[in-house]
């Protein structure tokens, strides 16, 4: 297979403005060197000469578009990952939020298939707080959207979330929470009932919410400093005072402008709270 040449900074350049005119989607801000890595594996899988050719593409099949937000995102994702950053959530931040209230709002944003869903509804069920949960989940993929909706793996990733589960030490076992059918695992339903999964875009979206607490991890990763500090301001718009942040372990905000609204909770799980509105 003849593969592409690796894209010219100027071609990216045209291509980011494309999809911002034609689609409303702004790709400038997000860290080049990984953002080119995708687009050239866009251009090797679908064997397009150049980005001309995958502009042609998008310009000529609207459907295609949807397919090129999946590859261009970084879905890579797994229940209970970071297995010590669950178990903080679980001995620290959410009996911290519950003990002014009766009710908790969480947002994942940038949810990816739904596996850090899963957990965190697997986690409040065995606290007894699920349903005392209202829980909004978004991407900007609506694709993957989809698969976090259906909530159905395969079985083969299942070895790392029970690993995964294992070191959280949860309560009982990750299969009572689904069922094997054909190399495929189908989550229990009833745990997502009262998780709202919705696409939105945080570099394009503004916030539409106040949560308790709101995860966005390893999504800040993917953008440059210009853009992380833009949607630090957007998290943290939507959490009401005192409430809790949650980033990647790889990803850090004492540097953004905002980073004295917050102090840190849990520097090595990455979690901190809002101080200032
Ligand atoms: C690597 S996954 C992280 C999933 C999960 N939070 C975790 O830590 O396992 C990154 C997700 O961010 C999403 N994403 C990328 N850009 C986004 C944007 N502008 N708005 C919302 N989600 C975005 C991607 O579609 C992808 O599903």
């Amino acid at each position: 297979m003849s593969l592409s040449l690796d894209p010219e900074i100027n071609e990216l350049k045209q291509l980011t403005h494309y999809v911002k005119e034609k689609y409303d989607y702004d790709f400038k801000e997000y860290a080049m060197s990984s953002f080119k890595r995708r687009i050239k594996r866009i251009l090797d899988l679908y064997k397009f000469k150049d980005v001309d050719e995958l502009i042609t593409a998008l310009d000529t099949r609207e459907e295609f578009f949807e397919e090129f937000i999946s590859e261009i995102t970084v879905n890579v994702t797994e229940m209970f990952r970071d297995p010590t950053f669950w178990k903080a959530l679980k001995e620290h931040i959410i009996p911290n939020i519950m003990l002014n209230h009766n009710k908790i709002s969480i947002w994942h944003a940038g949810c990816s298939s739904g596996e850090e869903v899963y957990s965190m509804c697997i986690m409040l069920k065995e606290m007894g707080m699920l349903d005392k949960a209202k829980i909004v989940a978004t991407d900007i993929d609506r694709g993957i959207i989809q698969k976090a909706k259906n909530g159905v793996y395969s079985a083969k990733s299942m070895d790392t979330n029970k690993k995964n589960y294992l070191r959280y030490e949860g309560k009982f076992a990750l299969e009572d929470y689904c069922r094997e059918v054909n190399n495929e695992v189908l989550m229990d339903k009833s745990l997502v009932e009262n998780v709202s999964f919705r696409k939105h875009d945080l570099v394009q979206g503004s916030s539409f919410s106040k949560f308790d607490l709101v995860l966005c991890r390893n999504v800040m990763i993917y953008f440059n400093q210009t853009l992380q500090n833009k949607v630090l301001h957007k998290l943290h718009d939507s959490l009401f005072k005192y409430g809790y942040l949650a980033i990647g372990s790889k990803e850090s905000l004492i540097w953004c402008d905002i980073a004295h609204k917050f102090v840190v909770v849990n520097n090595e799980e990455k979690i901190y709270k809002k101080i200032k509105d």
